[in-house]
């Protein structure tokens, strides 16, 4: 089981633009926010209960000024959540990592960060490319989703139809993009190349808040294998990272852009369909933790009666359908959003009043996916696995023939069964050694 870990940053407040007094505090894991619905006094303490809301998390950075002792740099924010997601991946788990929060608090900050100041992703290709071929391959690639379209940022596309990309969906690997370039890197100077020069394909427009907003949301994959060697047998660690930096929050919200209609609706679309998802996944996890300890309260006050457990214990509800498929990005991150993967969701927000409702509602976000609980799984080898079977399939095998050879008291290998059982064991072992020579 495991929760999404969230975090908030603040991004210092640009000095007039964003008007207003600072109306968040970071205490260790604990973000406050002054109500100010409430609050109308300047003077009134923090400590106040009604007039502050906090809401706790895995953790929580404070970004403002840099002069201020609790200042957490990129550095920081890299030491716990980038050595995460690194770890994750080192063990062959699949990790996504997205930045949710309204324009120019930091997201493209934080995920990309800037010359002077690196964000988490080109800080995770710089450790991962510092383990070189050929022990470990590393493969990415770089999309965007601007108005429910795809677009390859790392390939010159045609200008006239640039967005021409379509997501499928594997029975086993689950969706990806058809005809995305993947690209093998070998050094962390050929990361930096192709992560600038996908982000300046990247549309960004100026808005009311910053100039370089991002219009379209970012999806950066990395693809990681090892080779290792397992029981003797060559097989790999394989791991895909999903590093994703989206369009602001506030394009989720209707009143958002009514000049540019076409792009708010679809921006709309993705984010719209990623807060459904991320509530319903949530219900159903609560939904399913509350099951758990309904049943195991119902079987320990039954053990003592004896009684057998009432024929419709279960509350008879069923998990609610999570409309993946709705959207592009919640298509795409299926399997990041409550299914086998590692996932660390960054809210950031601007600590100005004049930003209140946004702040409001993306801890809230936040808050709700804290609640979703993901199966995240080691990625098996397929001829580690298939040795793995073949082996508990010859100790089930033996230990058949075992207690026929027990159960008779002169066995004898004529007998057909038990011919039969020695026949398959040996068979199986012969696949064993046949996958070992392949190999
Ligand atoms: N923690 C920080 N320290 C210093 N500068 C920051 C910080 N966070 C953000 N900034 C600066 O604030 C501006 C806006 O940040 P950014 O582009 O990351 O916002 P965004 O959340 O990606 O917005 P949008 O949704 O519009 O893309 C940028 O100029 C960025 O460099
Ligand atoms: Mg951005």
């Amino acid at each position: 089981k495991l929760h999404l870990a969230t975090f908030v940053s603040n991004r210092p407040l640009s000095k007039r633009a964003e008007g207003g007094r600072v109306i968040v505090e970071v205490d260790d894991k604990v973000a406050k926010v002054r109500n100010i619905k409430v609050d109308s006094r300047l003077d009134s303490s923090w400590e106040s209960r009604e007039k502050t809301v906090a809401f706790s998390f895995d953790y929580c950075y404070w970004s403002v000024d840099p002069e201020d002792p609790k200042y957490a740099s990129q550095e920081m924010v890299f030491q716990d959540l980038g050595t995460s997601v690194l770890s994750g991946a080192f063990r062959g788990y699949n990790i996504c990592l997205f930045a949710y929060g309204q324009t120019g608090s930091g997201k493209t900050y934080t995920m990309m960060g800037t010359p002077a100041s690196i964000g988490l992703t080109p800080r995770i290709c710089e450790v991962l490319s510092e383990f070189n071929f050929p022990f470990f391959l590393f493969l990415f690639s770089f999309l965007e989703i601007y108005n429910e379209r795809v677009r390859d940022l790392l390939k010159q596309s045609d200008k006239t139809k640039p967005y021409t990309l379509r997501v499928r969906e594997h029975p086993e690997t689950g969706p990806y993009v058809q005809g995305l370039t993947q690209h093998l890197v070998t050094d962390y100077k050929q990361v930096v190349k192709l992560l600038e020069e996908g982000i300046a394909k990247r549309i960004t427009a100026a808005t009311h808040i910053h100039n370089a907003s991002s219009r379209s949301h970012a999806v950066f994959t990395i693809h990681y294998t090892q080779a290792i060697l397992e029981n003797n047998l060559p097989s790999e660690i394989a791991s895909k990272i999903n590093l994703v930096d989206l369009a602001g929050s506030e394009r989720a919200d209707p009143s958002y852009c009514k000049d540019r209609i076409t792009e708010g609706a679809n921006i709309n679309k993705s984010l719209v369909t990623l807060g459904i998802v991320i509530s319903t996944l949530a219900q159903n996890s609560q939904m399913f933790s509350s099951c758990q300890s309904i049943t195991s309260i119902t079987s320990e006050a039954e053990s003592g009666r004896g009684d057998n457990p009432p024929s419709g214990s279960s509350s008879g509800r069923r998990p609610a359908y999570i409309p993946y498929r709705d959207s592009i990005l919640t298509w795409l991150l299926k399997d990041s959003l409550g299914g086998n993967s590692k996932t660390i969701m960054i809210a950031t927000i601007s600590p100005a009043s004049s930003s209140y409702n946004e702040t409001m509602s993306t801890l809230r976000y936040a808050a709700n996916a804290k609640n979703i609980i993901n199966k995240p799984r080691v990625n098996e080898d397929a001829n580690v696995k298939l040795i793995r079977e073949l082996r508990e399939e010859i100790d089930r095998l033996k230990a058949m023939l075992m207690s026929f050879e027990l159960r008779n008291s002169s066995p004898s290998w004529s007998d057909d069964r038990d011919g039969n059982l020695t026949e398959l064991v040996l068979q199986n072992e012969m696949k064993v050694c046949m996958i070992y020579l392949m190999l």
